[in-house]
């Protein structure tokens, strides 16, 4: 794919489903007494991958124009071949704390990328819950050994990730019993939100040394639910960067979800300068959803010296969107510094190491570190051949990199963006002037 540098960026847009959250209404449905139906459901490979291994488990799933129909089953039937997850570590993860409360075996596997991914983090609950489970060096294919009668636990995450949570939370809807996890960061809560949003009651609190343990009671049964998916967020974080890199850019993106556990990459840009407006703000699928409004502006902050950082806490609510903002940083000046974000080496590609190849290649000045990365800016980008590693967020951030380049870039591997945004570079053109 070729990418030539942009004038600037206007227009309005509304984009499908969450990938995240639809993942999640799909299983819950999955599990619920009654046919449930989802409006704007992701259009993303990865949630492709979730439906038809959920299919393969006898749930039946009809589509009608932009509604899915869902019907729900209490015990799901063994699949005859292996459950293909695809490129997706979410369908993965998740999918295997529903098959671990069934009689029976499944077999998960995945693509290439998939199987190189580290899965000890969701083998050690499930065993400790009572499932079996086979693999080569804990990296799938996974044989899940499942059980009705799954023990309840205490467990306490040793890295921070929404998807093991909401694995082990999976599982405990079948358990006989409370069981907490318990997270010292915060990760994105959607499977908490749509649990209450279908009836089944989760438990939320926060120890006196600050972390947060998140419960259920099992065995959880709940009925079918309809909901309309809000707009994916770290969707229009490629969009939002456009609007603020490329000078006299006005963008407005309508119905997108904001849950504040996805929202901090907001929250980093504004406290670069950027202007970016929250309006119209509702609840969907017990989300908040809202339109933003993005006016171009880094360039008009005024200079500082200090290098802006993003440490600690504050990577898992924008732990996908980190590639993006190494890409921003080039621009701000006295750049950016990415620290404890040793997860980015174990997603669907190593994304520490192809944004500082990629950025390089553009000519900029960076820095590698085991958990992180330092851009100096603001730093001129030059068009580029750049590696997308098949990788959808290395693709889509260094296509908003070649926007703001001298001179055309080559996206290799773009196709890729399919994994969790197949419409972007059409919606990217209907905005775009040259
Ligand atoms: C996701 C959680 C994150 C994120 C991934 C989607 C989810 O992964 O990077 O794209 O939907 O729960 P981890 O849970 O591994 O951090």
């Amino acid at each position: 794919m070729k990418v030539a540098p942009a004038h600037r960026v206007k227009g309005q847009l509304r984009l499908p489903g969450d990938k995240s959250i639809s993942h999640r209404a799909a299983l819950v449905a999955a599990l619920a007494n009654g046919v449930s139906h989802l409006s704007n459901f992701s259009t993303s490979h990865d949630c492709a991958s979730t439906l038809s291994c959920l299919q393969q488990l006898g749930v039946s799933i009809t589509r009608d124009s932009d509604i899915l129909s869902i019907a729900g089953r209490y015990e799901l039937t063994k699949a005859v071949k292996p459950l293909d997850c695809g490129n997706s570590g979410s369908t993965m993860r998740m999918l295997a704390g529903i098959v671990a409360t069934q009689d029976f075996s499944s077999e998960l596997t995945g693509d290439e990328s998939l199987r190189t991914r580290p899965m000890q983090r969701i083998i050690e609950p499930l065993e400790l819950m009572g499932a079996h489970i086979r693999s080569q060096e804990r990296k799938p294919p996974l044989t899940i050994q499942g059980s009705r009668r799954l023990k309840t636990i205490s467990y306490k995450m040793p890295i921070a990730s929404a998807q093991v949570k909401s694995c082990i939370l999976f599982a405990a809807l079948r358990a006989d019993g409370y069981t907490e996890v318990i997270e010292t960061s915060s990760s994105r809560d959607h499977t908490e939100r749509l649990f209450n949003a279908f009836g089944v009651p989760v438990g939320k609190k926060t120890t006196s040394d600050g972390n947060s343990v998140v419960s259920i009671e099992g065995p959880a049964r709940f009925t079918a639910a309809n909901f309309l998916i809000p707009g994916d967020i770290s969707s229009a974080a490629y969009f939002v960067a456009m609007a603020l890199l490329l000078p006299g850019s006005e963008l407005i993106i309508e119905d997108l979800g904001l849950n504040p556990t996805r929202i901090e990459f907001l929250s980093a840009l504004r406290s670069w300068g950027a202007n970016i407006t929250t309006s119209d703000v509702r609840q969907e699928c017990n989300e908040p959803v809202g339109t933003i409004r993005v006016r171009s502006a880094l360039a008009a902050t005024p200079a500082k010296d200090e290098k802006r950082i993003l440490s600690g806490s504050m990577i898992p609510g924008l732990i996908d969107e980190l590639p993006l903002l190494a890409v921003v940083g080039t621009q701000i000046p006295g750049g950016l510094e990415i620290r404890n974000a040793e997860e980015l080496r174990v997603k669907e590609s190593d994304r520490l190491a192809a944004t500082v190849k990629n950025l390089r290649a553009m000519g900029a000045e960076v820095e590698e570190y085991d958990d992180g990365l330092a851009v100096s800016g603001p730093t001129s980008l030059r068009g580029a051949l750049i590696d997308s590693h098949g990788d959808h967020r290395i693709a889509m951030s260094f296509s908003v990199a070649a926007l703001i380049a001298e001179g055309a870039s080559e996206i290799d591997g773009a196709e890729c963006v399919d994994i969790s945004f197949p419409e972007f570079f059409e919606l990217l053109e209907r905005i775009v002037e040259r």
